[in-house]
């Protein structure tokens, strides 16, 4: 919704000279309609990553599932990787190359909400505008925080494809998980 609605604002004032979205991939058939697509969504995507945050944090999950992360463990995904040999055998351990992108990609989240208001209410948050160096250097940093989840997505996408039950593990919620020594599930 979001990269959708932002795309239908985007072709208003092109960022970067020819690169326009056609109808097809866009929500909102001119700029305003989308706007209003963007902020309606907006609370959606900030509410949701806000209980993600607190949750992944409060748990103790991001740092179970996305650390450490070693030099080695990456080089060695890698090579798995271009040799087609992607470990699935546990769903809930990600190899050290997913800890990476999801990282980048939550960060990625986080600099679409900072930057968003930024350029949402450049008056109010003129520290954050600041930040970027000005209202174009937030809209420029936005476009690139998209862009970023676009290739996210793309990857992410595809490689969830060719491996499917981890589709049905994201939309269900991951695989039933055995307590360490116990015999039941949790
Ligand atoms: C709280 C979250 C967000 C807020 C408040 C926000 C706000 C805005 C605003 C005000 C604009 C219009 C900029 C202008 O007038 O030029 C915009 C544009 C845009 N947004 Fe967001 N946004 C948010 C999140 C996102 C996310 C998550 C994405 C995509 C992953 C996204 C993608 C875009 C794109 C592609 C544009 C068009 C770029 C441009 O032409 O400036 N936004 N956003």
């Amino acid at each position: 919704m979001m990269i959708g609605s932002g795309w239908g604002i985007y072709n208003d004032s092109v960022i970067v000279h020819g690169l326009y979205f056609p109808q097809a991939v866009r929500i909102g058939s001119w700029a305003a309609e989308s706007l209003l697509w963007h902020f309606a969504a907006m609370w959606v995507l900030a509410l949701n990553g806000l209980a993600y945050l607190i949750y992944g944090f409060a748990t103790g999950r991001f740092r179970e599932r996305l650390l450490p992360i070693r030099v080695a463990d990456v080089i060695a995904t890698v090579r798995e990787t271009l040799l087609f040999k992607i470990a699935h055998d546990d769903l809930t351990v990600y190899n050290a190359v997913q800890k990476i992108l999801y990282i980048v990609a939550i960060l990625a989240g986080v600099l679409q909400v900072i930057t968003g208001l930024a350029i949402w209410k450049p008056v109010q948050f003129s520290g954050l505008v600041e930040l970027f160096g000005g209202f174009q250097g937030a809209r420029l940093a936005h476009f690139l925080g998209m862009a970023v989840l676009v290739g996210f997505l793309a990857v992410h996408v595809t490689l969830a494809l060719l491996v499917p039950q981890t589709i049905r593990a994201m939309l269900t919620g991951g695989p039933r998980l055995r307590a360490p020594g116990a015999g039941g599930s949790r």
